[in-house]
């Protein structure tokens, strides 16, 4: 009698693939990413981010640097430290920041975004700002990383060891983090009362149910993928922060389908990129923001009239609506506005997932591609 007993099947618990098994982790690691630092009474209690309301008021601006899908975190970010707190947010690519003399001083909060906290180039990025002066925050998921280590404070994404190279729970979680970040500031600066600051938290502890309905939905978005993985090329067009969410849609397809894929801000699509557009090509659209949301479905219009194939993600209670302008529509609950990203993004993840399934690629493992890129 001989048992095997095979270590990647026990880890990947019942799931295919790693992928698949940290999307459904997502709910949890989000719970456990807010639950350390909120209390009953919805406060915010950031211990790693040791600043008094006169240090926070001598920095003039704040600079992300990361690479890959913790920019596309940093990009959301962005969105959400501005619109909270008021502060100027510039995010950068982090293997471009360091070679152009970036304007970064004692006066700038420099958050660097990895998952690894193992990345060359964000690492480098870091030890550049620092030598400038700059105060360094890190948002990271690995305790004790190089990035971890060099940073002044260092806020944990609480999201598990993440295996598979296409990073989803991870990144659900730094765009957490950057909320309760631009929330803590906020309050902070005075920008919001205490009081507002708690209905967001109210708001963000609904994100692991709401993202669990999303989940619930993934026998639809497997059969779009069973009928679409054979695109050559997909869209991905939304505005405002739907763009971030486009972009790392985009990136999560083309990494582990291998199909070309791009994002464009869909007001941009009209200066070339419509051009491409062929009968039948798929087009994802975004369109969760209420002020752009006009915009987004006339863009919609325009794409379909030129034979795409149009995927809309949208809210609920707009689906009927948007309906009328998409082939199919992926809906996610209703939540802020500021905070639709760490929903929308759950069906494009999905997306991904069982296209490269139906592709039959290595989802886990993609061809050319590393978990962390410890090169320049
Ligand atoms: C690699 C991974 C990506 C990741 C990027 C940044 O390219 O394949 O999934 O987003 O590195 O990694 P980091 O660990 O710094 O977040």
């Amino acid at each position: 009698f001989h048992v095997t007993w095979d270590i990647e099947a026990a880890e990947k618990g019942g799931y295919q693939h790693f992928m698949l098994k940290e999307m459904h982790e997502q709910p949890k690691a989000v719970k456990d990413t807010l639950s350390p630092r909120i209390d009953d009474e919805n406060r915010i209690l950031l211990d790693e981010l040791r600043l008094t309301g006169e240090e926070l008021n001598h920095f003039n601006k704040i600079t992300i640097v990361a690479c890959g899908t913790a920019m596309h975190a940093g990009l959301v970010g962005k969105h959400a430290i501005e619109t909270f707190a008021r502060i100027p947010v510039e995010v950068e690519i982090a293997s471009e920041f360091r070679y152009r003399d970036p304007f970064v001083d004692e006066r700038t909060l420099l958050i660097a975004v990895s998952q690894s906290g193992e990345t060359a180039d964000t690492l480098a990025a870091l030890r550049e700002a620092k030598a400038r002066g700059a105060h360094v925050l890190t948002i990271t998921n690995v305790v004790g990383s190089r990035i971890s280590r060099e940073a002044h404070d260092v806020f944990y994404t609480w999201a598990g060891p993440e295996i598979a190279v296409a990073s989803t729970k991870a990144y659900i979680t730094q765009v957490v983090a950057l909320y309760l970040i631009g929330l803590y500031l906020a309050e902070l600066k005075g920008t919001m009362t205490r009081q507002q600051v708690g209905e967001k938290v109210a708001e963000l502890k609904t994100l692991p149910d709401k993202i669990q309905q999303i989940l619930d939905q993934q026998e639809t978005i497997q059969e779009l993928a069973n009928k679409q993985f054979n695109q050559q090329s997909v869209f991905f067009i939304g505005r405002g922060i739907d763009d971030y969410t486009a972009k790392e849609g985009s990136l999560k397809l083309k990494e582990i389908s291998y199909i070309h894929s791009e994002a464009i801000a869909a007001g941009e699509l009209k200066h070339g990129t419509i051009a491409l557009l062929e009968e039948g090509t798929l087009v994802v659209a975004l369109a969760t923001q209420e002020q752009l949301y006009d915009k987004m479905l006339s863009n919609m219009k325009e794409v379909k009239a030129r034979g795409a194939y149009v995927v809309a993600v949208t809210e609920e209670p707009r689906a009927a609506e948007v309906a009328l302008s998409a082939d199919v529509v992926l809906t996610i609950p209703d939540t802020h506005n500021e905070f639709t990203p760490a929903l929308a993004v759950v069906p494009l993840q999905l997306f991904a997932y069982y296209t490269a399934v139906a592709r039959g690629a290595d989802v886990d493992k993609p061809k050319n591609l590393a978990k962390s890129v410890t090169v320049e």
